[in-house]
């Protein structure tokens, strides 16, 4: 119709972390159809205590929150459809296999059953979804087949529910974190045949996801992040971390602009990070059927503009590593996003996504 939006032509990705909500919204160019572009961006600041490792705290100020966000990016109240990220640390994403029970029905029973041996929390407490790698019906009886499955406890799940449809917006999906990231820095046209490891290197966070045949094969928690940088950084040369936070910006991990006080700092932090890429990579070598060493690295998150950083992940992990290309599977056009934050914003541009990629991209998982 010539008046109202197409609603298969703009998406909004909402990405909810501990001290920002992140919006983007994502429309298709009007002459050339296929083409997506970055339309509009905004952010707003959360306090300390309202969402603490995934919870909301205080729901009532998370919803004050959207709303003044949804303000900010469209200057009046609005209703909108938005796929919202899950947190990372809460939820579970893995490729499992399972063998082929004799009736088609039986599958999803299966499929639980197992689920319940890779997770560790009660099944019943989870929203559980998956994805098959093939058809089950083509599968002989007996046989394993892959199955990607996503769970989330459903008390998140619910709370962010109730949060968002009390600041007027409909959660058109939920989605965990890794998938969203993958959708955005991965290429839809020559990444399906790569195996890739991907660090999010988060402010209160980070996570290892390794891609491999076209899907998330695992995620993993790295218990390093920019705060904890920054706080090493205020620690040891006694400054309030505003000025760390500056100092780290400055010098990234640049060992001859970092002096030697920094480096003794910032050598310790990249040796860790590239030990827990290495171990991650090694249990996906040796655990999973057909696990291989990867062939590239990207980097994304706030972390990852850090100077030097990929060139030296590269040499500690004898990987080629990069920083993640946002523009991969969009157009910038007037890309309304300013450059320090485009590493920081690929969660919400894979949330978006979600809703303009192909039915068939085989990443639109559970
Ligand atoms: N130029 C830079 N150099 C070094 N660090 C930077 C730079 N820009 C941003 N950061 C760091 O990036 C981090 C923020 O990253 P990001 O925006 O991805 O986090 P977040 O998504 O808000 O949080 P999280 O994912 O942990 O919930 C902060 O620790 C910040 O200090
Ligand atoms: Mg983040």
């Amino acid at each position: 119709m010539l008046f109202f939006p197409d609603p298969t032509s703009r998406a909004v990705g909402l990405d909810i972390s501990e001290h920002v909500f992140r919006l983007v919204e994502i429309r298709r160019g009007p002459f050339y159809r296929r083409k997506l572009q970055l339309y509009r961006y905004s952010e707003e600041r959360v306090e300390d205590g309202v969402v603490v490792a995934g919870e909301f705290k205080k729901p009532e100020i998370v919803t004050e929150r959207l709303k003044s966000l949804m303000k900010k990016a469209y200057k009046r109240r609005t209703s909108r459809g938005v796929v919202v990220s899950l947190p990372e640390t809460r939820t579970f994403i893995k490729v499992i296999s399972v063998k082929r029970p004799e009736k088609t029905e039986d599958v999803p029973a299966a499929i639980l059953a197992e689920a319940e041996l890779h997770i560790p929390t009660p099944i019943n407490e989870l929203y559980v979804d998956w994805q098959h790698a093939e058809d089950p019906e083509k599968v002989p009886v007996g046989k394993s087949m892959d199955v990607t499955i996503a769970a989330a406890p459903k008390q998140i799940v619910d709370s962010y529910s109730s949060a968002l449809e009390a600041a007027g917006l409909v959660p058109v999906a939920f989605e965990i974190e890794a998938q969203a990231i993958v959708r955005s820095v991965v290429p839809l046209k020559d990444g399906e045949g790569k195996t890739i490891g991907i660090v999010d290197f988060g402010a209160s966070r980070s996570s290892f996801v390794v891609y491999d045949r076209g899907t998330i094969q695992f995620t993993v928690s790295i218990p390093l992040s920019g705060d904890v940088v920054t706080r090493r950084i205020a620690e040891t040369l006694s400054v309030e971390m505003p000025e760390a936070e500056r100092t780290k910006r400055q010098c990234g991990v640049d060992a001859h602009k970092c002096g030697t006080r920094l480096w003794s700092i910032m050598e310790p932090f990249l040796s860790e990070m590239a030990e827990r890429i290495i171990d991650a990579v090694n249990f996906y070598r040796d655990h999973f059927p057909g696990g291989r060493p990867l062939d590239e690295i990207v980097l994304c998150g706030g972390g990852a503009n850090m100077a030097r950083m990929d060139e030296l992940l590269s040499e500690l992990t004898k990987t080629p590593v990069r920083r993640a290309d946002p523009w991969v599977n969009i157009d910038p056009g007037h890309s309304p996003l300013p450059p320090e934050i485009i590493l920081s914003s690929t969660t919400a541009v894979g949330l978006a996504l979600r809703q303009l990629m192909p039915e068939t991209d085989a990443r639109k998982t559970l």
